[in-house]
């Protein structure tokens, strides 16, 4: 979480630095600033509490200058406050940092060596800063060396992008858990969390490591381990259109990624499936996961509940035992292993701290594992055996949509692929082209129906204090998903509910007009879900079903076009997507920027 830019030799810093950040913000909107230095006696350092709008209101023409750093923020120690905004300054004048990550002792650094500092905020940051002065100061050591010296001192994880007002030529870079890559130019360079944030000044990029640091000029850029050894390496070309991580003509981010979801899925056909219906998966990832006697699935959030209609699939398709598994409890609750595991680890960002601590343990234990995301050279990405990609297209709103469908398309291409792969006559059968092509049409139809459920939305969850998913299977698992989606934009709160459950307690919180929606697509239970529905509208719940065709009945209000079954989920989630987004807009909320959220978490 937070975001951060740095420009260097460009006459436009200001409003690049101020543009990258906008494409940053879905890391964190609860401060933003910026530091820029004309290199001729003026500086300028602007940051406001709130999101970027609020700082670009602050920005007066004067601040201009042809190197700056800038920042937004997700607040992690400290409230979302102006002293607490960065960049951050040493008390001397000096150093300009911005950070993204968690210094764990920032406090003992603070105790022994900046017990005579005066701190102007409640950040680690702030110690960072403070002590790269210090170093500076008592050591005599050149800003470079001060910030190396920093560096071996401190813990935790962090991209850093430094300014010396003194040499206002150099940005001083360095990361270590935190994403961080930089962008070169002709006669400029920048630095950024994610490339969406500079695709407008440049296409190339260079990865920096964990424990590196890299000295930038205008027209240099120095990579260098904290011993000093200098390291090469080559820029690499992000094929992306900066029109990419657009709004368009949309409101908002998100239903603008809710309506790509066919064009995803036809996408990914093409990445993954040939015209003759043949997977396009590496077979050493085959081989690895077949060699295995048990897969485990690693996530969180929506990206875990991709993760359990993922555990069907492959046991389904594969015949290979799952288990699924929230990544914050697995890593410090690991349940005895089965003997030969393989790790999936589904992540949309590639960043997810919780995630990232499991794969740490997994690599450490010698298990091999896959990485699922939709960002390339991401960090859990390059930490694991083997990465397959979304392919989904940049995803901005908070709120996670078209990666959920994508992360479960994938799986569905990797339990047929492994399961033809061990000669599974489900795998064999399953006519992945055809059957997809039917979902993304599905989804068409689907999204071409909106005002269907902007109204029930109007007329049920406008002002309701809670509501209810329910189904059974993997409709529980849909539940789970939309329950998250209509939680984190509209702020109701919802609860995805196994149906059967519901009467072993939880029916005490319905009553009169509690909305309670239910997804009907599991041939084997529909009947008894349906059972379930009546018990609440009996104590004066509000219904809404949502059935696949061949189950619809008369009254029923949702049908979702006919597919597989076991491809339900991907039409089932669009109302649920659909439900989120309207909720919030009627409730007069951020859809793309909720509260207190942050798109990719980089802290446990
Ligand atoms: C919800 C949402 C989150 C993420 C979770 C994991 O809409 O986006 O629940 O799914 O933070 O993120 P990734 O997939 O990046 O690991």
């Amino acid at each position: 979480m937070c975001g951060i830019v740095g420009v260097i030799g460009k006459e436009d810093t200001t409003e690049i630095l101020l543009n990258g950040l906008e494409k940053l913000a879905y890391r964190g909107y609860d401060s933003a600033g910026i530091y820029v230095n004309s290199q001729s006696g003026r500086d300028y350092l602007v940051k406001e509490p709130g999101k970027i709008s609020v700082l670009k209101a602050a920005v007066g023409p004067e601040v201009q200058g042809t190197i700056g750093v800038g920042h937004t923020r997700w607040a992690t120690h400290g409230v979302a406050s102006q002293a607490n905004a960065h960049p951050h300054v040493s008390e001397d004048g000096r150093f300009y940092l911005v950070h993204n990550g968690v210094l764990t002792n920032y406090a003992e650094l603070r105790a022994t060596y900046l017990s005579q500092v005066n701190f102007a905020s409640e950040t680690d940051t702030e110690v960072a800063v403070q002590l790269i002065a210090y170093l500076a100061k008592t050591e005599q050591l050149s800003a470079k060396e001060a910030f190396r010296k920093a560096l071996t001192l401190i813990e935790g994880s962090y991209a850093f992008v430094m300014i010396d007002r003194n040499d206002p030529e150099t940005l001083y870079v360095a990361k270590n858990k935190s994403p961080l890559l930089i962008g070169v130019g002709a006669d400029f360079n920048v630095v950024c969390s994610d490339a969406l944030a500079m695709l407008n000044e440049t296409k190339d990029f260079i990865e920096i490591h964990d424990r590196e640091m890299v000295t930038l000029k205008k027209d240099k850029v120095e990579i260098e381990d904290l011993d000093g050894t200098f390291i090469h390496r080559d820029s690499y070309h992000v094929d992306m259109d900066a029109s990419a991580a657009g709004k368009g003509t949309y409101p908002h981010y998100m239903l603008k990624e809710v309506d790509e979801q066919p064009a995803v899925m036809r996408r990914l056909l093409t990445e993954y499936v040939d015209d003759a219906g043949q997977m396009k998966i590496d077979p050493a990832i085959l081989k690895a996961i077949d060699d295995a006697d048990r897969i485990y699935i690693v996530a969180a959030g929506t990206s875990y509940h991709a993760g359990l209609i993922g555990q069907s699939l492959f046991e389904k398709l594969a015949e290979k035992p799952v288990e699924v598994h929230v990544a914050s409890e697995f890593g410090y609750h690991m349940p005895i292993l089965s003997k030969k595991p393989f790790f999936i680890f589904l992540t949309q960002s590639g960043e997810t701290a919780d995630s990232r601590q499991v794969l740490v343990q997994t690599n450490r234990l010698g298990y091999p594992s896959l990485t699922i995301t939709n960002s390339q050279g991401s960090t859990l990405s390059r930490e694991a055996n083997y990465t397959l990609l979304l392919h989904a297209g940049p995803e901005i709103a908070v709120a996670s949509t078209k990666a959920y469908t994508a992360q479960i398309a994938v799986e569905l291409f990797l339990a047929v692929a492994l399961g033809r792969h061990t000669a599974i006559k489900a795998a064999q059968d399953f006519d992945v082209n055809h059957e997809l092509a039917l979902v993304a049409t599905g989804m068409e139809t689907l999204l071409s129906e909106k005002q269907a459920i902007e109204d029930f939305t109007t007329m049920y969850l406008k002002t309701t204090r809670n509501a209810f998913y329910i189904g059974r299977g993997e409709d529980y698992a849909l539940s789970l998903e939309a329950a998250l989606k209509l939680k984190e934009i509209s702020y109701i709160q919802a609860e995805g509910f196994a149906a059967g459950e519901l009467k072993h307690g939880t029916i005490a919180l319905i009553e009169d007009g509690t909305p309670v929606m239910a997804f009907l697509t599991d041939a084997k239970t529909i009947d008894h879900t349906r059972g379930n529905l009546q018990e609440v509208r009996a104590r004066g719940a509000k219904t809404l079903t949502i059935v696949s065709e061949d189950h619809a009945q008369a009254g029923d209000q949702v049908v979702l076009p006919n597919v597989n079954p076991l491809l339900a989920p991907l039409l089932g989630i669009i109302p649920g997507q659909l439900i989120a987004y309207y909720a919030s807009l009627q409730r007069g909320y951020d859809v793309d920027q909720p509260r207190n959220l942050a798109k990719s978490v980089t802290v446990e």
